[in-house]
């Protein structure tokens, strides 16, 4: 297990920018899509790439790359305020396949310690083997809970050769759970986030935080 904060100045400008709460709700859409853009992009980074020459139109051979796996990404989001992350991650990675995740915290029975219960009522997913990189888009990485389960749900489904989770906001606590998991479930896991935020409050939302990104994407 690994993690990587996206430190970039356009990615932190943006996340400035929804965390305020003057921020309308189609700006705050536009601005996870475009975090999603940005993730996309760092998390590409971490593939190898292979020699790849072309012949120009000018006929002159050109010893160019192509990235390694890039056909096998399959994106999964986590619904519902992921569905403008994915928007921009399918900008880079415009030929992967995707699967739906409708999971919610059941946060009328509250939070017991930092774990919550956690819903799984839909699960979409193109099938994914031992070749594939699955990359799980989810906004907030608050407790950790919604995305544990998401990834249980998935190794009942097959392993695929390498997880990440796209997010924009997770915490510390979060972070220790995702590496124990990893860690036990014998995965190769790796978390981009744009920030991590140091608090949960008592309901479980992150402080500073941006809210509840669900309702400020889509009311
Ligand atoms: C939020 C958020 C994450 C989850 C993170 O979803 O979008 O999926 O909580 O919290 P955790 O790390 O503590 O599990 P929520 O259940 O509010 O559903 P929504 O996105 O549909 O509003």
């Amino acid at each position: 297990f690994d993690y990587k904060v996206i430190e970039k100045k356009y990615a932190q400008a943006i996340l400035t920018q929804i965390r305020s709460k003057n921020t309308s709700q189609v700006e705050f859409r536009k601005g996870l899509v475009r975090l999603g853009r940005v993730l996309g992009l760092e998390i590409v980074e971490d593939f190898e790439t292979e020699e790849n020459p072309v012949e120009t139109p000018l006929g002159v051979t050109y010893r160019g790359i192509k990235i390694k796996g890039f056909e096998n990404v399959c994106i999964v989001t986590v619904l519902r305020a992921a569905w403008p992350l994915t928007e921009g991650l399918v900008k880079i990675f415009y030929s992967a396949r995707q699967g739906v995740v409708a999971a919610r915290r059941v946060e009328e029975k509250g939070m017991h310690g930092t774990e919550f219960d956690i819903e799984i009522n839909y699960v979409k997913i193109p099938k994914f083997g031992g070749d594939d990189i699955v990359i799980i888009s989810d906004v907030m990485v608050a407790t950790g809970s919604t995305l544990i389960a998401v990834l249980r749900e998935l190794l009942k489904r097959g392993r695929a050769k390498k997880y990440y989770i796209a997010s924009v906001i997770s915490t510390p606590i979060a972070i220790e759970k995702l590496r124990k998991f990893a860690q036990d479930a014998g995965i190769d896991l790796k978390l981009y986030t744009v920030a991590v935020d140091p608090e949960l409050n008592s309901k479980g939302y992150i402080v500073p935080g941006l809210g509840d990104a669900g309702d400020r994407a889509f009311g």
